[in-house]
C-alpha cells in the first residue's frame, strides 16, 4: 500500500555519507563527514571544509595548500561572463544572474558530460571558485563601480569581502564570514541539494544540477528567508518595537521569516547557536543595533508561537554587519552551500539511482473527450 507523506516529511529518501543531523538527548548534532559543526567552526576554515565534503577527508598542510592555490587559479571568470554579467538587467535578483552565470558557464564547458570523479572534482572546485567572483562582479557592476579582480593574497572568504566592497575585510570581518560560509556549506537533503540530487539522478551534467539547486535556494521558505528576516528588522527598527510588531504578524496568520524548521522541531539548530554569538560579537565590536532587535523578537517569537530561530535568522544581521545588501544574502549562503550541492551531486552520480517517486491521483477518471465544436 502506497502512502502519501506530503512534503516528504520524515521519509528517508537516499544513503548519504556526507551529512548526520540527529536529535540526540533532546540535542541537535551535526556533523560534516563525522566531524561535528562545532568543532569545525572552530577549528578549520571554510576551505577545509569544502576539501572535507568533497573528499571526504580533512586536507593534511600540504593537501590544503594545494587546493587552496587550485581555488586561487580557479578565481577569474572567463571574458564572456563578465560581458553576460554586464548586459544583464542591473535591477535583477542576485540570485537570478548567479543561476543564469552557471548556466552561462556550462555551455563553455566542452566536457560538460563528463562524469568520472575527477573531471567531477575539477568542476565542483571550479564552481566553488567562482561562486564569489560572480557575485562579487554583478553588484559592482550594477552599482556602477570598477571590477575588483581576485586577490592571490586573501583566503575564499576574505577575498569575497575584497571584491565586493573593494578593500580588504578587518581580520574579524573575514574571519566572520568564513565561519559562516562553513555553517552553510551543507545540510544533508535540504530542498536545494535535494533538487540537485534529482537533477543529478537523472544523470543531467553538473551546471545543470547547480542550476537546479540555485533555482531551489532562493524561495522565501528556503535560503529567501534571510533577506526577509532583515527586512523585518529594518521595519521593526527599534527593540521595544518587536514584541507587539511580533504579536501583530502572528495574529494576522502570518509566518516569521527566519523561524520554524522541518528538521529541528523545538531544538535549537546547533548553527543558529553559533550565528548567534557571532552576530552579538561583531554588534558589539561596530555597535549596531540589529543584535538587540533579533534578540527582542526571537524572546516575543517564543512566547507567542513557541519557535526557534533557524539557521537564516542571525545570519541577516551578521550579513548586515559586514554590509552586504541584503538581496545578496541568499547569494552568500550560496557560497557556502555550493560545496555541499557539488559533494552530493559527485555522491549521486556514484551511487545513482533515477529518483522518481509517485503521486497519489485524486483527480476525476473515465472523463469523455466531446469534439470542441460540441463543448
Ligand atoms: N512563523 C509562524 N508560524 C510558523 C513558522 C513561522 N516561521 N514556521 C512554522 N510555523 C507554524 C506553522 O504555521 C504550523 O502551525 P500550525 O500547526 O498551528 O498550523 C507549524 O508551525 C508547523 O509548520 P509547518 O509549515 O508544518 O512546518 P514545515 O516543516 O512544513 O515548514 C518551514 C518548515 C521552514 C518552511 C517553516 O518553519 C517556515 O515557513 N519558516 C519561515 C521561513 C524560513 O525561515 N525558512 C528558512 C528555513 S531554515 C534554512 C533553510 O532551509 O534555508
Amino acid at each position: 500500500m502506497l502512502q502519501v507523506h506530503d512534503g516528504l516529511q520524515d521519509v528517508l529518501a537516499c544513503k548519504s555519507g556526507i551529512c548526520r543531523i540527529e536529535m540526540v538527548d533532546g540535542r541537535a548534532i551535526l556533523e560534516y563527514r563525522g566531524y561535528d559543526v562545532h568543532d569545525l567552526a572552530r577549528n578549520s576554515s571554510f576551505e577545509e571544509v569544502a576539501y572535507l565534503l568533497l573528499f571526504g577527508e580533512l586536507p593534511s598542510k600540504s593537501e590544503l595548500e594545494a587546493f587552496v592555490e587550485e581555488l586561487k587559479e580557479l578565481r577569474e571568470l572567463p571574458p564572456q561572463i563578465i560581458g553576460l554579467l554586464t548586459h544583464l538587467p542591473p535591477f535583477s535578483h542576485p540570485m537570478v544572474v548567479l543561476r543564469t552565470a552557471i548556466s552561462y558557464l556550462g555551455t563553455m564547458d566542452r566536457y560538460i558530460h563528463h562524469k568520472s570523479h575527477e573531471k567531477s572534482l575539477q568542476k565542483a572546485k571550479s564552481l566553488i571558485a567562482k561562486f564569489p567572483t560572480i557575485v562579487a562582479h554583478f553588484h559592482r557592476i550594477r552599482t556602477g563601480q570598477n571590477l575588483i579582480h581576485p586577490s592571490d593574497e586573501l583566503n575564499h572568504a576574505a577575498n569575497f569581502l575584497y571584491m565586493l566592497h573593494g578593500a580588504e575585510p578587518t581580520k574579524t570581518e573575514a574571519k566572520a564570514l568564513d565561519l559562516d560560509l562553513i555553517l552553510h556549506a551543507d545540510h544533508e537533503l535540504n530542498a536545494s541539494t535535494f533538487a540537485a540530487r534529482i537533477a543529478a539522478s537523472t544523470l543531467a551534467d553538473i551546471y545543470a544540477c547547480v542550476v537546479a539547486a540555485t533555482g531551489t535556494l532562493m524561495g522565501p521558505l528556503h535560503g529567501g528567508a534571510a533577506q526577509r528576516v532583515m527586512e523585518m528588522l529594518r521595519e521593526i527598527a527599534v527593540p521595544w518595537r518587536a514584541e507587539e510588531y511580533i504579536r501583530m504578524k502572528l495574529e494576522s496568520g502570518e509566518r516569521i521569516m527566519g523561524f520554524g524548521h522541518r528538521v529541528y522541531r523545538g531544538v535549537m539548530d546547533p548553527r543558529t547557536v553559533e550565528l548567534k554569538a557571532l552576530a552579538e560579537k561583531l554588534a558589539k565590536e561596530k555597535e549596531e543595533k540589529w543584535f538587540e532587535i533579533s534578540k527582542a523578537v526571537e524572546e516575543a517569537v517564543y512566547k507567542y508561537k513557541g519557535l526557534l530561530p533557524n539557521v537564516d535568522f542571525y545570519a541577516a544581521s551578521v550579513y548586515a554587519n559586514l554590509e552586504i545588501p541584503d538581496d545578496l544574502f541568499i547569494n552568500i549562503f550560496a557560497l557556502g552551500r555550493i560545496a555541499g550541492w557539488t559533494a552530493h551531486i559527485i555522491e549521486q552520480y556514484e551511487t545513482n539511482k533515477l529518483i522518481r517517486p509517485r503521486a497519489l491521483y485524486i483527480g476525476e477518471t473515465g472523463r469523455k473527450c466531446v469534439p470542441v465544436d460540441r463543448r
